[in-house]
């Protein structure tokens, strides 16, 4: 992953990444409001993966920080159902992550920041999403499994998606955004 992140000069996502893989996850689910909380987090929902769900998510705290202050951040974690404390532990790790890189002589400080600052919006093209995908891939190489589809037969019945593995077949967890995708495809699991 971090080869990726050289080759590509891409570190500052590759170290975010890299922290979103580490750390649990920023999304609360506070008792009795769990739709309200799936339905906030499926606001947020990037390009069918849960890591960058969080990753944009990251995105959005460390925008409105900058921004808007103390306040908005508050205001911004409590509308989306995310843990502060996660995500500033989240940003700890990756300004690790940075500063290892730098003391192994990979990055110098001209490359940073060029992916993720100023970004106007989350909004990612399918070029980004494609280099972010390949550095999740690249993180988690051992750890892919393939989605069995199933047929429904009616349509309004939400089928959990099956993934089979090395390990056999498993079941997405169901917090995750795609518990109930139904496509013919691959998945990146931990
Ligand atoms: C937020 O996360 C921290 C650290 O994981 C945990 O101690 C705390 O209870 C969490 N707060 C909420 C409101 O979930
Ligand atoms: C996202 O960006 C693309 C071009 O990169 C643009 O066409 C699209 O309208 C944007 N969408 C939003 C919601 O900003």
């Amino acid at each position: 992953m971090f080869i990726f992140g050289a080759i590509f000069g891409c570190w500052d996502p590759v170290a975010t990444l890299a922290a979103v893989m580490s750390e649990k996850s920023p999304f609360t689910t506070p008792t009795g409001r769990k739709d309200e909380a799936d339905l906030a987090k499926s606001a947020l929902a990037m390009a069918d993966s849960d890591y960058l769900t969080i990753y944009s998510a990251y995105l959005g705290w460390i925008k409105t920080r900058q921004e808007g202050g103390y306040r908005s951040e508050i205001a911004y974690c409590q509308k989306n159902f995310l843990n502060r404390t996660s995500l500033l532990t989240l940003e700890d790790v990756k300004q690790e992550v940075i500063k290892l890189v730098k003391a192994a002589g990979f990055l110098s400080s001209t490359t940073a920041n060029s992916f993720e600052g100023n970004r106007a919006t989350q909004n990612f093209s399918f070029q980004e999403i494609a280099l972010l995908k390949a550095a999740l891939t690249a993180g988690l190489y051992d750890n892919v499994g393939k989605t069995i589809y199933t047929k429904s037969v009616d349509i309004t019945e939400k089928l959990a998606c099956i993934v089979e593995t090395a390990q056999g077949k498993a079941q997405v967890h169901p917090s995750s955004v795609n518990r109930d995708l139904q496509i013919y495809g691959w998945i990146l699991y931990q």
